[in-house]
């Protein structure tokens, strides 16, 4: 992939981290992500906390990734910001923001899509990162989606398949909400499944048509053998809960890699890569690795850990791409919560 080297500032809002990043070309310059707490004692994100947090955290956040680039708002060639999908109020915070400073320092700006950038996070150079080569496919698996992706370029973008209900890592935390672990609780049970049996508990998850998605089932599925278990034994959960982890996280990677060569089959493209937070997930990448080895002729792509949940790298990035191919955005750019992909 050719590189340019233009400073952008990248901004993301659309969920419960605020992240600002300051990219040139593909290399991350500063990367600032602060993740707002508030939510961990309700559960769950509260959008109304989430947008008034970005409201505090926005101009901080901006100024700490100004000074890990020691650089100055004068330097930055354009600025890209989340336009959607998200949280209204979120994504408004961001917008509204990102709008100001274009207009302020008169910068050209791009909209970005969170789920286009969660995708092309994979060209965000990091040492030992290979990017994938077009067209690839992609599996993003995230806290609010759930999608199969053929990526033909940048722009060109077809979902192949996607969830009907849940996504994966709503599965992951409405999972570990039931074991009494806190919201995300996706990372933990990630940290927590190392050290349990991924076979000891068995978790169904029913098959859907075509390269569709269904996790809704799973938590009922959950719900009614805890209710058995701790009628029966009280401390099960707390006994078990590494063996719960790891075959509940079994359960949701077997599922995803089961569409995704189901994917690669039908489209016949070798190179494979999966973004969004779910992709952070050892046992998903376990599951990748075994692949790799069962069919050598295959590449896949993984982003650094790092860049794999919210972040604004992944934006700067993306914002790069649309730099180059022209696709500006006016002071009538609007946040769009169901932003189509
Ligand atoms: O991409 P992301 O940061 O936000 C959305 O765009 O939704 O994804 C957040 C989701 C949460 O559900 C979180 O529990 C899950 O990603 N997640 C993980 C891991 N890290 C984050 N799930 C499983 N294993 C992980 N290591
Ligand atoms: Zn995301």
């Amino acid at each position: 992939m050719e590189l340019n080297n233009q400073l952008i500032l990248g901004i993301e809002s659309s969920c419960d981290d605020t992240a600002v990043a300051i990219t040139r070309g593909f290399e991350v310059v500063a990367s600032v992500i602060n993740s707002q707490d508030v939510h961990e004692q309700f559960g769950g994100v509260v959008p109304e906390m989430a947008s008034r947090s970005h409201i505090e955290r926005i101009i901080p956040t901006l100024t700490e990734a100004l000074k890990e680039a020691k650089l100055t708002l004068s330097e930055i060639d354009g600025i890209a910001f989340t336009q959607g999908p998200g949280l209204m109020g979120s994504l408004v915070v961001g917008t509204s923001f990102a709008k100001g400073l274009a207009m302020a320092l008169n910068k050209p700006l791009v909209a970005v899509n969170h789920l286009h950038a969660h995708i092309l996070s994979h060209f965000i150079q990091e040492e030992g990162m290979v990017a994938p080569v077009f067209p690839y496919l992609c599996l993003t698996v995230s806290g609010g989606h759930t999608q199969l992706v053929l990526v033909k370029s940048p722009m060109e973008m077809e979902i192949l398949g996607k969830t009907i209900d849940d996504a994966a890592g709503e599965a992951f935390d409405k999972a570990g909400k039931m074991l009494g672990l806190p919201y995300p609780a996706g990372p933990i049970i990630d940290q927590l499944a190392e050290n349990g049996n991924p076979n000891r508990f068995t978790f169904s998850i029913p098959k859907i048509a075509a390269l569709d998605f269904s996790f809704s089932g799973l938590k009922t599925s959950i719900l009614y053998f805890l209710k058995k278990a701790t009628a029966e034994n009280p401390l099960f959960i707390e006994t078990q809960l590494f063996d719960l982890c790891a075959s509940i996280q079994e359960a949701i990677n077997t599922a995803l890699i089961q569409k995704l060569k189901e994917a690669q089959k039908a489209t016949g493209l070798s190179c494979i890569a999966i973004s969004g937070g779910v992709s952070a997930n050892q046992g998903l990448r376990n599951k990748l690795n075994e692949w790799k080895t069962q069919d050598p002729t295959l590449s896949f792509h993984v982003t650094h850990k790092k860049y794999c949940t919210d972040n604004a790298a992944m934006i700067a990035v993306t914002g790069n791409f649309l730099f180059e191919t022209g696709s500006f955005a006016t002071q009538k750019v609007a946040a769009n919560a169901r932003l189509p992909f």
